[in-house]
C-alpha cells in the first residue's frame, strides 16, 4: 500500500496555489481543467467546477480514490459552483488518456513536463494554458505559434497575481541557441529568461 499524503500536507511544502486559480476563474471563463502529473496538488478543485487530475504516482491514486479525503480537504475553501467534479486517472500523459480531444478549457503544466506534446490535443481552440519554466514548458508554449502570451503569474507566499502588463518583456532568452524546442524535449530543462514570472498563460489560437 502507497504511503498516504494529502494536498494538506502538500501545501505545507508548495503552499496553496488555490488564489492563483482563483485569479483565472475571475478572468477566463474556464469550466474543464485538466492537470497532468498534479501529485495531490488539489487547489484547482477550489475554483473550478469540473477538474481531471493526471498522475503515475500510487499516492496521488491512493489520494483522489478517497472521496470523502477529498471532500473533507475541499470543505470551506470553494467558490460557488467548483469542486464539483473531481476525476483521476492513474496514467501516464505520454501515452492517449480517455480525454476526448478538444474537450478542455484549462490544461495545468506545473512542475511536471516537458508534457505538451502529448497534452496540447486536449484543449479546446481558444482555452488556457498555465505553465511555468520549471521542466521546460513555457519554453515549448512560447515557441509554438498556436499559443499566445496573455499573462504572467506572480506570487508572495499564498497571494497571486495575474498580470497583462509588459508582456513583450517576458519569455526572451538570456542565450538565443536555448530557444531550441528539440533541446527542451532532450533535457526537461526551460529557457533561461532575461525576466521571470512564476508561470506564464498562454492562449490557444
Ligand atoms: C514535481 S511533481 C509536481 C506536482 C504538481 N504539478 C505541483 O506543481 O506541485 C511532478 C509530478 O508529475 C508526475 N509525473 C511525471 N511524469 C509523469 C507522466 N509521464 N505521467 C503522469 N504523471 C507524471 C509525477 O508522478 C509527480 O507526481
Amino acid at each position: 500500500m502507497p504511503a498516504r499524503v494529502t494536498w494538506s500536507q502538500y501545501r505545507t511544502s508548495i503552499g496553496d496555489r488555490s488564489g492563483m486559480f482563483a485569479a483565472l476563474a475571475d478572468e477566463y471563463p474556464i469550466d474543464r481543467v485538466l492537470y497532468p502529473g498534479s501529485y495531490v496538488d488539489l487547489s484547482p478543485s477550489t475554483a473550478f467546477r469540473s477538474v481531471t487530475y493526471v498522475d503515475t504516482d500510487a499516492r496521488a491514486a491512493r489520494f483522489f480514490a478517497d472521496d470523502e479525503q477529498i471532500r473533507a480537504e475541499l470543505a470551506g475553501r470553494t467558490r460557488p459552483g467548483a469542486g464539483r467534479e473531481v476525476q483521476f486517472l492513474a496514467a501516464d500523459y505520454n501515452r492517449p488518456l480517455d480525454i476526448p480531444d478538444a474537450s478542455m478549457d484549462l490544461l495545468v503544466a506545473l512542475y511536471a513536463g516537458p508534457m505538451l506534446d502529448h497534452t496540447m490535443r486536449y484543449l479546446r481552440p481558444g482555452g488556457w494554458l498555465l505553465a511555468n519554466n520549471s521542466h521546460g514548458d513555457a519554453g515549448l508554449a512560447s515557441l509554438d505559434p498556436s499559443c499566445r502570451l496573455v499573462a504572467t503569474i506572480h506570487h508572495r507566499g499564498d497571494r497571486y497575481r495575474l498580470s497583462p502588463d509588459g508582456l513583450a518583456d517576458y519569455l526572451i532568452p538570456k542565450r538565443a541557441p536555448d530557444a531550441d524546442a528539440g533541446r527542451i524535449r532532450a533535457t526537461g530543462r526551460g529557457i533561461a529568461y532575461t525576466k521571470t514570472a512564476f508561470a506564464y498563460l498562454f492562449q490557444l489560437n
